[in-house]
């Protein structure tokens, strides 16, 4: 069986709330291989790991990341909005999930999520962080930015850096090359037969988002990508085991 990476998406999403430790440890404890989530800076350039640009939709606050305080944000509770139970979670430091994956023994996918916002110095100081934590081997830098990918790669040639993109495009092995990047993270609809091989042949990995469905997670496994980013968890590795 071709070894597939498994990456729970903003943790294991399915069954905590997003990109909070809470998921981030079910994630490990459910047999995870790597987490991916993602990283904005707030205003005193502290980088917190959030999906969107505003903390309304996952916490009991308001207004931009970028225009609150790391004090400010730890105060908010970014768990309630999913369930009672997980009332207190904090929105983490990207710090505290590296300790989590360097204990571990995880993969991380770090998402820049700075295609909407610029975050000048973003790259340079997640860089830094994936270095004291030792993790540059393990770890790979997506985003839909792909002049930050470029940056990434001039600053860190080591580093594995991810085009993250929604349309088919075309050859994308060659455009990802052209951009100087090393991996695909392909949008599942989009991740098909001849691209998967043609991809492979060239080196380029690929590893779509996210999956789902358990037929969408079938094919992914028969088209042997390289990493599937799916909310859950345990049925994609379930489905690994059983294919
Ligand atoms: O890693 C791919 C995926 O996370 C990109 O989309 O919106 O879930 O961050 P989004
Ligand atoms: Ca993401």
């Amino acid at each position: 069986m071709h070894p597939i990476t498994v990456y729970a998406h903003r943790g294991f999403s399915a069954v905590a709330p997003e990109n909070t430790m809470v998921a981030f440890r079910k994630a490990a404890e459910a047999g995870a291989h790597g987490l991916e989530l993602d990283v904005h800076f707030t205003r005193d350039d502290q980088i917190v790991v959030i999906h969107d640009e505003t903390v309304k939709r996952t916490t009991d606050g308001k207004g931009k990341v970028r225009e609150l305080t790391l004090e400010e944000i730890r105060r908010l509770d970014a768990g309630s909005w999913f369930d009672g139970e997980f009332r207190g979670e904090k929105i983490p430091l990207l710090s505290e999930v590296l300790e989590l994956v360097a204990d571990r023994g995880l993969s991380v996918n770090i998402e820049l999520k700075n295609n909407k916002t610029a975050y000048p110095g973003l790259e340079e100081a997640v860089l830094e962080w994936i270095g004291r934590f030792g993790l540059v081997d393990r770890t790979v830098i997506s985003s839909f930015n792909h002049y930050s990918l470029r940056k990434i790669r001039d600053l860190r040639p080591e580093v594995d850096a991810a085009i993250l993109y929604m349309a088919n495009l075309f050859e994308p092995w060659n455009y990802a090359r052209n951009v100087g990047a090393t991996s695909i993270h392909s949008y599942w609809p989009t991740t098909v037969e001849d691209m998967v091989k043609r991809s492979k042949e060239a080196g380029v990995p690929v590893r779509p988002f996210t999956v789902n469905q358990t037929k969408e997670m079938r094919r992914m496994i028969h088209l042997e990508v390289d990493a599937i980013i799916t909310d859950k968890v345990d049925r994609l590795l379930k489905e690994i085991r059983d294919a």
